[in-house]
């Protein structure tokens, strides 16, 4: 897949074909992808906890008010952040955007879970006190094939200007 095509098609998925097995290689794809991302300063205050574990997917799930869908995943990566960086959700959300379309070009799909109670994950996962849970990420292969999936995303007129805020921009597409 192209780059492009994998930009302006990845979707948010989460039904999974329940607990279909990505190989490690793919994960593996994933984490570096994760790594690879650009950070203010440089300072890669992040940490990235792949989860394959069912019992630990199935407690992540009811810790989850919004990731109903963690118990079906093939796995999850829970992204850890430093505080102390005032940048660390910024940094964070690239790096799950990073792995969002890795994932997409290897057939897979995810979703950001973010309503999470995060002090009890927080003990569940061992993640040190003064660190910062910012997402638990499910992946899985989709139920329906990439092209069943339609991205809902206002017009260009209405968030791209030329020149000046409002103005209109002249696209050559
Ligand atoms: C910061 C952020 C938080 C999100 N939190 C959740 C969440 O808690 N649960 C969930 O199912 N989806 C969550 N999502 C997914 C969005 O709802 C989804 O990306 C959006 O509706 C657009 O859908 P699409 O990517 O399929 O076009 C979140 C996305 C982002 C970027």
């Amino acid at each position: 897949m192209q780059i492009s095509e994998a930009i302006t098609s990845v979707l948010t998925v989460r039904d999974y074909k329940h607990g279909a097995k990505a190989p490690d290689a793919v994960i593996r794809r994933i984490v570096e992808a994760a790594r690879s991302t650009a950070s203010a300063h440089n300072r890669q205050t992040w940490y990235f906890i792949v989860i394959k574990d069912r019992a630990t997917l199935e407690k992540l799930t009811e810790l989850s008010k919004t990731g109903e869908h963690i118990r079906f995943a093939s796995f999850a990566i829970a992204v850890v952040t430093n505080p102390s960086n005032k940048w660390h959700r910024i940094d964070g959300a690239r790096a799950v955007q990073n792995m969002a379309i890795q994932a997409w070009s290897d057939g897979l799909g995810c979703s950001w879970v973010g309503t999470i109670n995060r002090e009890r994950v927080k003990k569940l996962l061992s993640i040190p006190k003064n660190l910062y849970l910012l997402t638990i990420v499910p992946f899985g292969y989709p139920k329906r094939t990439l092209s069943g999936f339609r991205k809902n995303r206002k017009p260009l007129s209405e968030v791209a200007f030329g020149e000046k805020f409002g103005a209109n921009y002249e696209s050559p597409g």
